[in-house]
């Protein structure tokens, strides 16, 4: 009796941690059930695809919390929350030259710490992507009712722009949105990149406009006092704005759909972070150079806020509402982009079922998986009130970004002679850094926001032991 348990128990930490080498995972790279994934993403498209879901409802809405918190210095906070992320990305770009697949963090996890800590990382990413991209859906509603209001004078009724539960019956706005994302990602990964093209180069446009605009009514009066909260303020500050970060790994997702992975998802990746870094810092020195830091306070759409408050000018305002729309609209895109391509590569692996690897061979896109995906995004954002679990997203993503960290000093010993085309300068130390970033900020995070993702991490184990665990293929071969 003893020794089946004994058995039992060697084969369940067998189980756990079980590793898919690295060689085997990429001889299985753009391999789904019944068809190929299609190489034809370059450069530019991967950038623009971080880029895409980078630059969201971060500056144009949660700009306008951070500033009560750290007065002019959010610009320090922005470049605070940018060195956290840049030794990720960092990180990511190595192992995104070395293993270029679809599944992002969740496969050099896979390939390093095994299969257990490979899930908790995926279910990490279902919160930094599904449920983050449902929460992006709620905030496009509001912008449409910010455009609405200030163009024509009306707001969608709250019962048909609302969940249950925040005062509506239904959030339309957010239905529609994902639902026409999906159309296009159904459509195939270039038709969705020539889109997310257009989009970001008009978000950027309506940034660079701001910028036009604040900077000819900034007031040097208004730097000071530039620490108004202290390093306090400065540091809540830039755990705040970590969000408006989240994305720029989404070029990572898309390793098995690039024409020159190796070279271009390291570049996509770095280049994307100093991009939408330089217009954080850009955008943040000129709102709050224009608006005294005190006026922030209860601002929802904060840009237009400040050009109204400023100029007192409308169009203007009703021009950068447009604009928000368009930028959120590419991160709904994009994100849900990444989460399709995440969910295949797990599907690939046996530890979500086999339809999500599925590939239609018109169109070389995931089908079942886009309309799996879509679906569930659509009915979490129509019809739950997101609140605490939104604020997750943060922490989950916070936890597969230190991973990273750590898969790059376990491959950097176990696999020293693999090639790689970007190395992390100055490691092992930029990965220890990237590290404890990742839990300083975590532990910035409130109580709350820990409950909340201690509840999604159980439910998460709960699956894995009841279903991915024995489904897995490694269990099977
Ligand atoms: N970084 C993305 C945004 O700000 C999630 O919307």
């Amino acid at each position: 009796m003893s020794q089946r348990s004994d058995r039992s128990s060697a084969g369940l930490r067998a189980a756990l941690v079980r590793r898919k080498p690295v060689d085997v995972l990429l001889a299985e790279g753009g391999h789904g059930e019944g068809g190929t994934l299609r190489r034809t993403l370059g450069l530019s498209q991967l950038t623009m695809l971080s880029i895409g879901a980078t630059l969201g409802s971060g500056i144009f809405v949660v700009l306008g919390e951070a500033v009560p918190v750290a007065g002019p210095a959010v610009v320090l906070s922005f470049v605070l929350a940018g060195i956290t992320a840049l030794f990720s990305a960092l990180s990511y770009a190595e192992l995104a030259g070395m293993i270029p697949l679809s599944g992002s963090s969740y496969t050099y996890a896979y390939a390093t710490l095994g299969e257990l800590v490979a899930w908790v990382c995926g279910w990490c990413l279902v919160l930094e992507y599904g449920v983050s991209v449902a929460s992006v859906a709620v905030g496009w509603g509001q912008y449409i009712n910010e455009l609405l209001d200030l163009t024509l004078g009306v707001t969608i009724p709250a019962a048909l722009s609302s969940p249950p539960g925040d005062g509506g019956i239904v959030n339309l706005p957010a239905i529609v949105i994902v639902l026409l994302a999906m159309v296009l990602l159904l459509a195939g990964a270039r038709e969705s990149a020539r889109a997310n093209a257009i989009m970001v180069v008009v978000k950027v446009a309506t940034l660079l406009l701001f910028c036009f605009i604040a900077f000819s009514a900034v007031e040097a009066g208004n730097f000071s006092p530039f620490l108004p909260l202290g390093l306090a303020g400065m540091s809540a500050g830039a755990a705040k704005l970590f969000f408006s970060y989240i994305g720029f790994d989404a070029a990572s997702t898309a390793g098995e759909e690039a024409k020159n992975p190796q070279r271009d998802l390291p570049r996509a990746i770095l280049l994307s972070l100093g991009i939408v870094t330089l217009l954080y810092c850009l955008v943040a020195l000129a709102a709050v150079g224009a608006l005294n830091w005190t006026g922030f306070e209860g601002s929802e759409a904060a840009l237009s806020h400040v050009i109204t408050t400023v100029l007192g000018n409308k169009l203007w305002a009703a021009l950068l509402a447009a604009g928000a729309l368009v930028a959120i609209s590419s991160v709904v895109l994009t994100v849900l982009y990444g989460q399709t391509r995440i969910l295949f590569a797990m599907s690939r692996d046996g530890l979500v079922p086999k339809a999500l690897s599925k590939v239609d061979a018109r169109t070389g896109s995931p089908r079942i998986n886009t309309l799996v995906v879509s679906g569930f995004v659509a009915v979490l954002a129509a019809f739950v009130p997101l609140g605490n679990l939104a604020d997750a997203t943060s922490i989950g993503t916070l936890f597969a970004f230190g991973l990273v960290n750590v898969a790059v000093l376990v491959l950097r010993r176990s696999r020293p002679e693999m090639p790689r085309t970007f190395r992390v300068p100055l490691a092992p130390v930029t990965p220890v850094l990237g590290v404890l970033c990742c839990a300083y900020m975590m532990f910035s995070l409130d109580v709350a926001t820990w409950l909340t993702f201690a509840g999604w991490m159980l439910f998460g184990l709960v699956l894995y032991f009841a279903y991915g665990m024995r489904r897995s293929k490694l269990a099977r071969s």
